[in-house]
Parts: C-alpha cells; sequence; structure tokens
C-alpha cells in the first residue's frame, strides 16, 4: 500500500453507492481510533487502526475527525465578473427578478462572461478551484448559462474541460442554456427555445462538452411545460437531465422534474407537498442551496419535510455571482443543520453521497470505502458537530484528492 493515514480520531462516513434517503440518511458509519489505506488513487482499506496494512508512507492525522472529501453538485463556476454592485439595489429592496427583468442580474454576468477570452475564464475558473479545494471540495458540478448564444456557451464548457484533470478537483459540466432569455430574444422566447434545443444542444452533445442539461424554470424566466420540452429533447439527445424549480415562487417545478424523470431538482424552496411526493415517488434528488436562501433573504426549503417524504436531499453552494457569492461549502453546511435543522449526519450524507448521486459518480465518489477514490478531507475538528457550530471559519486541516495529499490548515 502507498499510503496509511493514522490516528485518525473518528473516521465518519455514508455507506455504500446510493443516495440515502428517509431515515437511512442519518445513519452514518462512525469508527474511532481509525486508519485508511491508499493505494493509487483509490482506497484501499478504511476501518479500525489495529487491523490496518502496513504502507509505504505514513500520516499522522494527530486523532481528528476525517470524512470524505466534499461534493459540490451545483455551481456556476465559470463566468467574467463579479456583481457586488447589486448589493446597493439589494439593501433599496429591488427584488432579483425585479433586477433581472431589468437587464442586470444574470444577464450582466452574460455581457462579461461574453466579453472575456477563454484563457481569462479559465484562469479565474482555475483560482476559484484552488480555493474551493482548500475548503474540502474534492468533487464540483459546473453549468454554464452565461453565454446563452453557442459560441459563447461553448466557451463556458470548453473551460471546464479544459480544467478536468489540469488542476485536482473533479469536474461534472451540466449545459445551461435554457438559463435566461436573452435581451436580443426578449419578444421572442420560442425561437430561443429552439436555438437552445435544435443548435446548442445537438452541438454541445456532439463534442461531448455536457454530461447534464438543466432549466431555470421560474416566473419571468422558463415555465414548466417550456422546461419540460426542453428537457425531454435534452434526453433524447442523451443528456441527463436536472433543473432548477421552484426558487422563488411555487409553479409546480417540483411536480415537472418527476414527471421528466430528472436525477434531481434544485432549490425548491417553495416546493408543493405534491411536488415533494411525486419527488419521492420517481427517486427525484432534492439539491438544497440554504446559502441561496440567506444571501436572497429568502425562506428556507423544507427539507425535514422532504426527508420525511423519503426524498434523498443533497446540499451543494450555488456558487455563482448574483445569488451565492460563496463558494465555502462548510457554509451550506452550517445552515442546513441550523436551519434546515438536519442532524450533523444527515448534513455529512446531504454534502459527500448524496451530492455525487446528483451528478450520478455514487459508484465511485462519497464515502470512505475501499474501491472508491481516494478523496479525503481531515478536519481540524475532534466530530462532526463540531464542524457545524463553529461556523465562519475553515476547518480543513488536510486535503487527499484522488490520493495526492494537500495541506491546508497550519
Ligand atoms: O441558481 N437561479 C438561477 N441561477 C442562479 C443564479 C445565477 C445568477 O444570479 O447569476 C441560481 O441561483
Ligand atoms: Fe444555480
Amino acid at each position: 500500500m502507498d499510503l496509511l493515514f493514522t490516528n485518525i480520531g473518528l473516521l465518519a462516513t455514508p455507506a455504500g453507492s446510493a443516495a440515502r434517503k428517509g431515515k437511512a440518511q442519518g445513519e452514518i458509519t462512525l469508527i474511532e481510533n481509525a486508519a485508511i489505506g491508499v493505494l493509487g488513487d483509490k482506497i484501499f482499506y478504511a476501518g479500525p487502526a489495529g487491523q490496518a496494512p502496513s504502507a509505504a508512507r505514513v500520516i499522522d492525522c494527530g486523532g481528528r475527525l476525517v470524512t470524505p472529501g466534499l461534493v459540490d453538485c451545483h455551481t456556476h463556476l465559470v463566468f467574467g465578473g463579479w456583481r457586488e454592485k447589486e448589493l446597493s439595489l439589494k439593501l433599496a429592496g429591488v427584488s432579483y427578478l425585479d433586477i433581472l427583468k431589468g437587464g442586470g442580474g444574470i444577464l450582466n454576468t452574460v455581457k462579461y462572461t461574453r466579453a472575456a477570452t477563454e484563457a481569462e475564464l479559465t484562469a479565474k475558473a482555475s483560482g476559484l478551484l484552488s480555493e474551493m479545494l482548500r475548503h474540502g471540495t474534492t468533487t464540483a458540478e459546473c453549468k454554464s448559462g452565461y453565454g446563452l448564444t453557442l459560441e459563447d456557451e461553448r466557451k463556458q464548457l470548453r473551460v471546464v474541460k479544459a480544467l478536468q484533470g489540469t488542476q485536482p478537483v473533479d469536474l461534472v459540466s451540466t449545459f445551461l442554456g435554457a438559463h435566461a432569455i436573452p435581451v436580443d430574444y426578449a419578444g421572442n422566447r420560442s425561437d430561443y427555445i429552439r436555438l437552445v434545443c435544435e443548435e446548442m444542444m445537438p452541438a454541445v452533445m456532439k463534442e461531448g462538452l455536457a454530461e447534464y442539461c438543466d432549466v431555470f424554470c421560474e416566473t419571468a424566466v422558463f415555465n414548466p411545460e417550456e422546461s419540460a420540452l426542453i428537457l425531454e429533447r435534452a434526453k433524447e439527445l442523451g443528456f441527463g437531465v436536472k433543473a432548477h424549480v421552484d426558487e422563488i415562487d411555487p409553479i409546480g417545478g417540483a411536480e415537472m422534474t418527476a414527471a421528466a424523470g430528472c436525477i434531481s431538482a434544485e432549490h425548491l424552496i417553495r416546493a408543493s407537498d405534491r411536488g415533494i411526493r411525486d419527488m419521492a415517488e420517481k427517486n427525484v434528488i432534492a439539491v438544497l442551496l440554504p446559502a441561496t436562501s440567506f444571501y436572497l433573504d429568502k425562506p428556507f426549503a423544507r427539507a425535514r419535510k422532504m426527508i420525511a417524504e423519503g426524498v434523498a436531499v443533497a446540499v451543494a453552494t450555488d456558487f455563482n455571482p448574483g445569488s451565492s457569492p460563496s463558494l465555502n461549502l462548510q457554509f451550506p453546511m452550517n445552515l442546513a443543520c441550523l436551519r434546515y435543522r438536519l442532524t450533523p449526519a444527515e448534513v455529512l450524507t446531504a454534502v459527500t453521497l448524496n451530492a455525487a448521486a446528483a451528478i450520478g459518480r455514487q459508484e465511485s465518489i462519497g464515502t470512505l470505502e475501499p474501491g472508491k477514490h481516494a478523496d479525503i478531507v481531515i478536519w481540524d475538528a475532534p466530530n462532526l458537530a463540531y464542524i457545524l457550530y463553529r461556523y465562519g471559519n475553515n476547518l480543513v486541516h488536510t486535503v487527499v484528492k484522488n490520493g495526492k495529499v494537500f495541506p491546508v490548515g497550519i
């Protein structure tokens, strides 16, 4: 064996290779005085220290908490510019959708992203990814949707492709051409939908630029019927499908994701009872984004109800320049505990195994078990409750990604 992590005070991990729902979301494996053995980029052993095999190199974890690497299953990583100028509008009480209707919001980021070169976007995203890694994220999903022309969407997606393998964080790419109606199609939404379905999606699929297709199903953006049409076409072309739904207004988005066969429904702040039941029945994973509720000053999604109804819950950052400008997944973890009232064990499952399942990676990541990728976080913390309680600090001590060790803390 290449590498042995010893003196793990507490190893905490969900188990298995399927999303965990209901009571099982809160049932995790806890082993005191544990060790993890790594061979190449995979876990070879994870269990009691006494039974661990020997290895060429030993890393003493100093009695710390060790968990799987965090999986951020919903980000808008690649974009030009920032939007701190919207802060004064927010403080003056202008709503998120009103900023968008006024040609700002997402459409502002579209302007900056179109103006940026591929090299500039790559350099910026690469810096953001190393910041993510330092906060414990070892895999991230990245959505396009700030180009809104064939060329600019491809440019964003090519950045993700270029960064896959040239920096440590593993990336999963999602096409979000249906993120907003661009200004030049304002009176002509059906033409834009046609462009997305008939030109952008086939090109993106042909060039292998994205695995999933997403749509922003919301008042004044894409309605549930339009969203279903877009996702239907995406499935025909071979994409997995997911959607931003019921973020601001309850318009039947959750129901739409269940009917459309989505792997995940994301946001769900205003999801209806019926929508939650439909999701449970069709095994749609709820990707909840509490930092967005926080930043937009919106209600928090009904996570406890979702768990009670048997929906697997994942939690992510929604990192983007408009509604969630923080890429630190520890903050949504804190909010998931303090605002959703998830237990520390449920939160851990939400940002590891369930998040992995929301992007189809449950077989290879999300738990500390032999055969899975050696994606590991060593925390400056003695137990799980501690990281959910000491919010506001980066409590990561060391990150291990595919067996490579990245020291973070002091
Ligand atoms: O998930 N809701 C739509 N998209 C993003 C926000 C994008 C933006 O404001 O730039 C979200 O919140
Ligand atoms: Fe989002």
